[in-house]
């Protein structure tokens, strides 16, 4: 088992030393240095490089050149924890983290990674650390904890009353009813569990393009805007869209996960920012379909293709597509030998995914933010309707909507949950929509959930469990999937939808779908 890396600066060099290099499907703890960057690690960061990962390898484009990251406020450990922003945002993991790295750091470093720190690298602050138990939703399912204020204060710092009551049904971690970090503690925080996002290919998550509305298309209410500017922002960032841009994230983030003793300079915000807006990280290759990138293959596969994109657009028409394939793998010819004849073979089954994801309908139902929008209810749709913006799958407009991940019933408890044995530690919470106000169009004045995801930041009953979509790119390199890594893999994010739209997918068009989803 071996890891390799692949430092180029010119495509073409990356093209003819990739031809040489040994499919190296997994990466080992030897090789450590080669794939993991630890904070102040003060290598060049290339112009372009490849990442092996579990399918094939992850390309990034650096597209204003090598960076210095000694230095570097992304890279350097700024906080008093020890964590840089590239602890959690690895370029090997797609700019996210995967659970198979976190798990290989802890066993490489004897969970004194500063991942690990207590603040949020553990199910919470009070636990023992170094015990795996402590830290048991970072090692099995990816998730840091996110605290947040509770009640949630708005931009005016004023606190807002919530359209509802909130009590902790199940707290395994511990943390919501604790006296410092509980719901009532000292703190007042709830305490919620997410996956890193990646931050790559920011330049369409924040795209204003085109001009942003100043009112949340899908609840009437004013969207938040940009301090520095006063001009609206697209809201399509973190799990419930609480930061509006890249330089309020970065400090939050610093402030936080960092827990850095001041807040980050302008300077620094500015070349985090600069940063981030030019990176980008896609699938390059993959061991079934091979070179993703060919100049004469699909326009929309490989990191070149998001560095050549338009952020801020639609893709779900029949003018530009979400991730643009042009039929360029449909009907291949057979091959002459039997590497390319599996080569073309995968590459149909690539195609036909594609074609499920666009074109394959199938009734949308009870999904708040998308039902509720003028499409009706139930809608017969696709995959694209929800996942529309052009090159990424993420939403143009403001791009929470409840699809069913945290709530019920459809992120079902124990014991009716096939899934229960890797989803025992989430915390669960009950919610009461007030009597004076309408109450939620699908689950009535009482849900439950694990996470009640942008409710959190609006106080609004009809935003209990919606999440913000994450973009598609690099999901090959950062399992687990959905922000409370309730996915282990791509089948099963794919049999999630089965289950949750009644879908009725053949076993063939799951495979389809998990393939053209591992390309991207
Ligand atoms: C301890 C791990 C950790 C550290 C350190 C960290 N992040 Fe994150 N990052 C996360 C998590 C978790 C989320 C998702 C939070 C949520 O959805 O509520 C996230 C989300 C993001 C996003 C949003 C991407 C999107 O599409 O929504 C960006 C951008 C980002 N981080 C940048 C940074 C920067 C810049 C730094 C350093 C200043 C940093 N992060 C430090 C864990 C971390
Ligand atoms: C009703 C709208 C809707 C439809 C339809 C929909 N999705 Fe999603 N999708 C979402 C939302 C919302 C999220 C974020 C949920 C979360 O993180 O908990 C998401 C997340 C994802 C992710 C990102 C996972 C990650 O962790 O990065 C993938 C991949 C995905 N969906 C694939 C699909 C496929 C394939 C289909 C069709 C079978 C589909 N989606 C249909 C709303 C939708």
């Amino acid at each position: 088992m071996n890891r390799s890396i692949n430092l180029c600066v010119f495509l073409l060099a990356c093209t003819a030393t990739t031809l040489l290099m040994a499919e190296t499907p997994s990466r080992s703890a030897e090789k450590l240095r080669e794939w993991w960057w630890p904070p102040g690690d003060g290598r060049v960061f290339p112009a372009y490089v490849e990442y092996d990962n579990e399918l094939g390898r992850l390309g990034i484009v650096n597209a204003n050149g090598p960076i210095e990251t000694a230095g570097h406020p992304f890279f350097e450990p700024l906080g008093t924890n020890g964590r840089a922003c590239v602890s959690c945002h690895q370029p090997a993991d797609g700019m996210s983290l995967s659970v198979a790295s976190i798990r290989q750091i802890w066993e490489a470093t004897n969970g004194t990674d500063p991942i690990f720190a207590p603040i949020d690298g553990m199910n919470c602050p009070n636990l023992p650390p170094g015990d795996p138990a402590s830290h048991s939703l970072l090692l099995e399912r990816g998730l840091f904890r996110i605290a947040l204020p509770w009640p949630p204060i708005g931009d005016d710092g004023q606190p807002i009353e919530p359209e509802f009551t909130l009590e902790v049904v199940r707290d395994p971690t511990g943390c919501n009813t604790d006296p410092v970090y509980g719901i009532d503690g000292e703190r007042r925080e709830i305490s919620v569990y997410r996956r890193p996002r990646p931050a790559a290919n920011l330049r369409y998550v924040v795209s204003t393009r085109f001009g942003v509305s100043p009112f949340i298309g899908k609840t009437g209410m004013l969207a938040a805007v940009d301090p520095e500017t006063g001009l609206p922002v697209n809201m399509n960032m973190m799990a419930d869209a609480r930061e509006p841009t890249l330089k309020t994230q970065a400090q939050s983030a610093a402030r936080t996960h960092m827990e850095v003793a001041k807040p980050l300079t302008p300077e620094q915000l500015e070349k985090i920012r600069e940063f981030e807006l030019q990176l980008y990280a896609a699938q390059v290759y993959s061991n079934g379909a091979g070179r993703l990138d060919e100049p004469d293959g699909p326009s929309g596969l490989g990191p070149r293709a998001l560095e050549r994109g338009q952020d801020g657009v639609l893709g779900n028409n029949t003018t530009r597509y979400v991730i643009p394939m042009e039929n360029k793998w449909a009907n291949l010819p057979e091959g002459d030998t039997p590497e390319e004849r599996e080569r073309n073979a995968f590459r149909e089954s690539v195609q036909r995914g594609h074609d499920v994801f666009f074109f394959r309908t199938f009734w949308i139902r009870d999904a708040m933010h998308i039902n509720t929008v003028g499409l009706g209810n139930p809608a017969k749709r696709t995959c694209a309707t929800c996942h529309g913006m052009h090159m990424t799958g993420m939403d143009t407009a403001n791009g929470w909507m409840d699809l069913g991940t945290t709530n019920h019933p459809w992120a079902l408890e124990p014991p009716e949950d096939p899934w229960a044995k890797k989803l025992p530690e989430l915390p669960l919470f009950k919610i009461t929509c007030r009597e004076d106000l309408p109450p939620h169009p699908f689950y009535g004045r009482v849900i439950y959930t694990q996470d009640p995801g942008r409710a959190l930041i609006s106080g609004k009953c009809e935003d209990v469990g919606a999440i913000v979509m994450q973009q598609f790119r690099g999901l090959a390199a950062r399992a687990p999937y959905f922000s409370n890594g309730s996915a282990a893999t791509l089948r099963e994010l794919v049999d999630f939808y089965d289950r949750r739209f009644n879908m009725r997918l053949t076993e063939q068009e799951r495979i389809d779908l998990v393939n053209f989803l591992s390309v991207l």
